[in-house]
């Protein structure tokens, strides 16, 4: 089935020739394709994708595809959390004019090879924790361009090294797109938004707090004059430490975007946090300019 549709109209595009039809006709109308890629189970970080795709272009395509590519070994794509009927009625509500959720055949069939790798920035944070994860995603947002071809693709400020990757490969691959990254969305209580905190208990959903708190003691360290990474990391670090269901994968400082080691944190520079609470891998991270 290639087709679906809700009762207010929205449809659910499921094949790649489908999507292209429709594609081709809403450029033909002169429209700008605004594209919001996701794996679905969406939050309010994607809905405001969504909101603001609608403010800057006359037709928004989300995406809802959990990619396989960029799983590890033991990683949760089969525990993802999905739920497409969930998603379609509040991509609508967001503004979303075309769904397009493909099946992994229709996006890798038997005998797909080609794979797309950004070089360097992607050998350090997330990348170093998850071979290969970078490779994946780069592979399957080209394809995705390819097939909707937006003239902008928004992406959130929380995963901010898919985001610096995303932007590298854009420009030295020559693609004729704009990349906008948008703000972290955070509950009340500072927690970064999230499909996997989905995956959290109530007491690791306390536990959680302990990354946005880190990232704001690092903060007003700064604030107040700290400017050695490594004092700053060891300070963050600790703090994490204390936190006992919460086990550090890595805790960063670097520049931003170019992601480069840093011994004194000046300029734009990124702190940026993954933590397992319990099995549940989280991350966050603040983005700041320092004198
Ligand atoms: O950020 C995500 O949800 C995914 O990495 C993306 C960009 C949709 C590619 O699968």
């Amino acid at each position: 089935m290639g087709v679906l549709q809700t009762a207010k109209g929205i449809r659910v595009i499921t094949t790649i020739g489908e999507i292209k039809e429709v594609i081709t006709k809403v450029k033909r109308q002169g429209k700008t394709i605004g594209f919001v890629p996701t794996m679905g189970y969406l939050h309010e970080g994607h809905l405001t994708l969504m909101r603001k795709a609608a403010a800057k272009t006359d037709f928004v395509v989300a995406s809802i595809f959990v990619n396989p590519l960029q799983f590890g070994v033991g990683e949760d794509f089969e525990e993802y959390p999905r739920d497409l009927e969930r998603d379609v009625r509040l991509a609508e509500s967001a503004g979303v004019s075309l769904i397009f959720a493909p099946g992994v055949a229709e996006m890798y069939p038997d005998g797909y090879g080609t794979t797309v790798e950004v070089t360097r920035l992607t050998d350090r944070l997330c990348g170093r924790s998850r071979p290969g994860h970078f490779r994946g995603v780069t592979t399957v947002v080209t394809k995705l361009f390819n097939i909707i071809e937006p003239d902008i693709a928004f992406f959130g400020q929380k995963d901010a090294q898919q985001a610096v990757v995303l932007r590298k490969m854009a420009a030295d691959l020559n693609m004729n797109l704009e990349i906008e990254i948008v703000p972290i969305v955070r509950e009340p209580d500072g927690l970064a938004m999230s499909s996997r905190n989905k995956y959290l208990d109530p007491e690791e959903r306390k536990a959680a707090l302990v990354l946005s708190k880190a990232l704001l003691l690092a903060k007003n360290l700064i604030n107040s004059g700290a400017r050695n990474t490594a004092d700053l990391k060891r300070e963050v670090t600790g703090f994490i430490g204390r936190e006992p269901k919460a086990r550090i994968d890595y805790v960063d400082i670097l520049s931003f975007p170019g992601l480069e080691e840093i011994e004194n944190v000046s300029g734009q520079v990124i702190i940026a946090l993954a933590v397992f609470i319990g099995d549940t891998r989280l991350i966050d991270n603040v983005v700041l300019e320092v004198d």
